[in-house]
């Protein structure tokens, strides 16, 4: 296309036309938010723009409105744009402008967070740790120094909103923002300052002027015209603290996050739905997932302390973008099925009726012919059947039937209709599975520091990490020199508030530890050689993270805060805890950033060493064929941090096991808990680390550097795609049965195909059962070969089991993609 000045004229003139969206007035009553005057139900769900790549966006937020969604919801994390004072950063992950473009593109509303305190399991609760140099300040409280940080950084935020015409009014995509965060939760310790505080937090917010109503979640005392919100798995017993308010759930826990040392918990699809169903039945109108798309916590600003580099919460769409089944799938079919009655849920007369033993009826009526019905048994033991209007209904324990017109059942909770997947990690195809990865090395220079040169300051004490490196670096460098009278043997002795310590005496790496079980307080105890004459002690401290929760949480302390440090000889014990200290921030590979892999620096071939602490290591890899995320396995290593061609993909630590117990089984009834579902006990916390595919370079090697610390072996190391392995679904007479694999991968074979109670579970199901090998050769006709296939099935489908018939109405298949 020859493009003029004049048809740029031509097409900017147009686009403007078209594109000038329109403004939408959001206001609220009691009931609902309402959108250009309409009462609405608002399905929500979070996705934290910094947790994903800007190339992954688009993909999220399609399968989010496929998913029903209809907003989505992020908080602002202001240490990632405002990692040294004034100074801003809104590139890559970090472009929120792009994020929210991005949202109104898909179609979809937007719910911002300010905060601009997150929580979020992220890095000092989101609050920048250069905050701690003002003089004076305190953290989420009626103190100047705070106000003034926060008002400077939310306004800009806002101001930066309003500028791309990002607000509702505008005609942008956001229609409502959030001030502060469960501040409730910790305010008492505050006293009168908190309550002050609060209603400057009010008052700041109707400051900002963005035409829209404002939240405050966890808030019971939120002042007017603040809508307090509820957090938590269940929300239907949360009333708000004003009748104005309607009653919105800001997080919806869909899952939990992951720690390292723990296993991954999971909840059910069953139990989830339920807990949304019950909150629509009680009158809810808006509800927001925490998280629709968990992600990945990446470098710059990464998870609190605790929490794995996986932030992939059990979420409707895992850490890589994949739709988990079926509890993507579960959740569209409930979203749908409340849209179905939106207009009776937010107008209609409520009627309740309680039948006893937890089961109740709701009927939202709107006029004689339009109403809207929720069957719910909340026993968690006993199935039901209730008759209802002339009808039986059969309620399932702890579930919840929707019937948009009261008379048929669309819907209920506990009868899973959507394919399970079964996700696996495949082999990186793109090379010969027999080659292996070519690596080389270098070592960590740490000759300066473990002699004690090169700090950047002195002092006669043992400071604090957070007040000393500002969470410019995970490392800090402890080091001193002590005068020993003769040749011996002493134990080092220093306690510390951890997460991590190695210890050197006179350039020797002496001990390494770290607080296991989440209790990162400990004390490192290691006897060392001393030589007559000085000798030099240097203590690398690492934080995984800062403290993200609490009253006064950026008061607790990370690294060796007053020791003490001792050295205990024979009868003696020297303490070091004030001599004199000098500090350095940092590795001198993060100076020098070893990670870009400049061709100038030096690495070696030849015998790769292995348990090896400080090693930087290095290979080249061929993107994986296909569409599929990619993960690296990066089982073998001990402890670091992870490059791919420059991008930080997080920290790694795949030596720390989960414990052995709280993989109990799952039972969805009853209420959940996060210990309640788990899997992964005993295993690695986190083996496979997220490489987004947009930090490959396709057609050329990329560039995979480890950094370890602790001591590891880069033999096992492999990239592997991430995609459907095994899909299982079922079907009652007269409905679709539908199967589908991902990432243009195709169904090689139907494994199973059953009618009744089958034995097993999705990827063991067993044979024995009643199997129909006309049923299983249909499907196998219809099926294998295609990347996803629909079955209707009709009576001539079903009662026919090999040689038997069966009373059952329904088929169970499995297949493998
Ligand atoms: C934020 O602080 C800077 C000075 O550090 C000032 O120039 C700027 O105007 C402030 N912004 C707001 C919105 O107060
Ligand atoms: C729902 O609203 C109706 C009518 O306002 C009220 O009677 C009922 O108690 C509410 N139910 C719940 C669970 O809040
Ligand atoms: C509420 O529903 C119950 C059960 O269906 C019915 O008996 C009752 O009359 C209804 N009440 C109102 C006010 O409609
Ligand atoms: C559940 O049902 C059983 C038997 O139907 C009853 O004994 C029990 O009290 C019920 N539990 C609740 C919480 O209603
Ligand atoms: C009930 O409301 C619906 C939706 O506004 C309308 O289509 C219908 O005619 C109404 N029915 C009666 C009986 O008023
Ligand atoms: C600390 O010292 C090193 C080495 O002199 C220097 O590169 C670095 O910039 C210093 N860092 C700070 C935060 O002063
Ligand atoms: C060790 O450090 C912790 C945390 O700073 C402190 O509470 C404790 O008193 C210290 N222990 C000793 C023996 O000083
Ligand atoms: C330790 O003290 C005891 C008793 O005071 C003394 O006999 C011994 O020689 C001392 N040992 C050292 C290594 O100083
Ligand atoms: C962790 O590292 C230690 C020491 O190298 C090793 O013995 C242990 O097997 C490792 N554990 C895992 C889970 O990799
Ligand atoms: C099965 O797939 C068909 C066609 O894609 C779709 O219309 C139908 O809703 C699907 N059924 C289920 C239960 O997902
Ligand atoms: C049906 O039964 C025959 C004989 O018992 C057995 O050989 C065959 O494998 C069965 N087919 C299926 C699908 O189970
Ligand atoms: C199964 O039921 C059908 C219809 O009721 C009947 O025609 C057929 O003979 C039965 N087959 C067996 C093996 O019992």
């Amino acid at each position: 296309m020859v493009c003029s000045k004049r048809s740029w004229l031509v097409a900017l003139v147009l686009v403007s036309l078209c594109c000038l969206a329109r403004s939408t007035d959001v206001s609220h009553d009691g009931r609902a938010i309402k959108i250009n005057g309409e009462r609405r139900i608002i399905i929500s769900g979070a996705i934290h723009y910094p947790r994903s790549t800007p190339e992954m966006w688009p993909d999220l937020l399609r399968k989010a409105k496929e998913g029903g969604l209809d907003a989505i919801e992020t908080y602002i994390f202001w240490n990632g744009h405002e990692p040294r004072r004034r100074e801003y950063y809104f590139e890559g992950n970090y472009d929120v402008i792009r994020f929210f473009k991005e949202i109104q593109n898909a179609g979809l509303y937007a719910i911002v967070r300010f905060g601009p305190y997150v929580c979020a399991e992220w890095d000092y609760g989101g609050v920048p740790a250069w905050l701690r140099k003002i003089p004076g300040m305190e953290f989420r409280t009626n103190n100047q120094q705070w106000k003034d940080e926060m008002a400077n950084f939310t306004t800009l935020i806002a101001d930066m909103l309003k500028q791309e015409r990002l607000f509702a009014p505008q005609g942008g995509p956001i229609i409502l923002a959030q001030i502060e965060n469960e501040y409730g939760n910790i305010m008492g310790p505050f006293g009168d300052a908190g309550k002050e505080y609060i209603q400057w937090c009010a008052n700041f917010a109707e400051s900002l002027n963005v035409g829209l109503p404002w939240i405050m979640c966890q808030q019971s005392d939120a002042p007017q015209p603040m809508i307090n919100t509820c957090n938590g798995y269940y929300c239907d017993n949360f009333t708000p603290n004003n009748p104005n308010s309607p009653k919105i759930w800001t997080e919806n826990w869909l899952g939990w996050f992951k720690a390292w040392g723990k296993p991954d918990p999971h909840r059910p699809a069953e139990d989830l739905a339920f807990a949304v169903a019950r909150f629509f039945q009680a009158n809810g109108t808006l509800q927001n997932y925490y998280m629709y798309h968990g992600g990945t916590n990446f470098a710059r600003t990464p998870g609190g302390p605790y929490i794995t580099t996986s932030y992939d919460y059990d979420a409707p769409l895992d850490e890589y973008g994949n739709i988990r089944q079926p509890k993507w799938g579960h959740l569209k079919e409930l979203h749908a099925a409340l849209k179905l009655m939106e207009k009776a849920l937010t107008y209609g007369d409520v009627n309740n009726t309680d039948f006893g033993n937890g089961v109740a009826a709701t009927k939202f009526s709107y006029n004689e012919t339009l109403s809207g019905c929720f069957l719910s048994n909340a026993n968690q033991s006993s199935d039901a059947t209730l008759e209802y209007q002339g009808a039986k209904y059969f309620l399932p324990a702890w579930s919840v039937s929707i019937l948009p017109d009261c008379k048929q059942e669309v819907y209920n909770t506990a009868k899973v209709t959507t394919q399970t997947s079964i996700m696996v990690k495949k082999p990186n195809k793109a090379v010969d599975e027999a080659s292996d990865l070519k690596w080389s090395w270098r070592p960590e220079i740490l000759g300066s520091s473990v002699s004690g040169l090169g700090g950047n300051f002195t002092e006669n004490k043992l400071s604090d990490q957070i007040t000393t490196a500002f969470d410019e670096s995970d490392y800090l460098w402890y080091m001193t020199s002590v005068d020993i009278s003769h040749q011996q043997q002493m134990t080092l002795r220093v306690n510390t508030t951890g997460h991590v310590l190695h210890a050197f005496v006179n350039g020797q790496l002496v001990g390494s530890q770290y607080g296991p079980n989440g209790n990162w307080v400990f004390v490192l105890e290691q006897t060392a050689n001393f030589k007559a004459g000085k000798n030099h002690i240097s203590l690398l401290s690492v934080t995984v993270g800062l403290k993200n929760y609490g009253a006064r949480y950026e008061l607790d302390p990370a690294g060796i805060v007053g020791g003490p440090v001792q050295l205990i000889g024979g009868n003696i014990t020297i303490d070091l805890s004030t001599n004199e200290w000098s500090y350095k921030i940092g590795l001198d590979g993060e100076k020098t950033k070893v990670y870009l892999d400049n061709p100038d620096r030096k690495w070696y071939s030849g015998m790769i060493p292995t348990q090896r602490p400080f090693t930087w290591y290095k290979t080249t890899f061929e993107t994986p064929l296909g569409l599929d995320p990619v993960v690296v396995d990066l089982v073998g290593m001990g402890k670091g941090a992870a490059w791919v061609n420059g991008n930080n993909i997080g920290r790694f630590w795949p030596n720390y096991t989960a414990s052995a117990d709280g993989c109990n089984g799952c039972d969805y009834r009853g209420a959940y808990k996060a210990e309640k579902c788990q899997t992964g006990c005993g295993e690695p916390s986190q083996r496979w680390y997220h490489v987004p595919r947009s930090f490959l370079k396709p057609g050329e090697p990329n560039a995979l550097v480890l950094f370890e610390e602790a001591g590891g072996d880069p033999v096992q190391v492999n990239f592997q795609t991430v995609t459907v392995g095994t899909a299982c679904s079922s079907a009652d007479q007269g409905k679709t049965l539908n199967l589908s694999c991902q990432g243009g991968l195709t169904i090689s074979n139907i494994d199973f195909a059953s009618f009744g109670d089958p034995k097993g579970t999705c990827g063991g199901y067993e044979r024995g059962g009643c199997e129909s090998d006309e049923v299983y050769s249909l499907i196998s006709e219809e099926c294998v070969g295609k990347e996803s296939c629909s079955i209707q099935i009709g009576e001539n489908l079903l009662g026919k089991c090999n040689g038997s018939n069966t009373s059952s109405k329904s088929l169970v298949v499995q297949a493998t993609c």
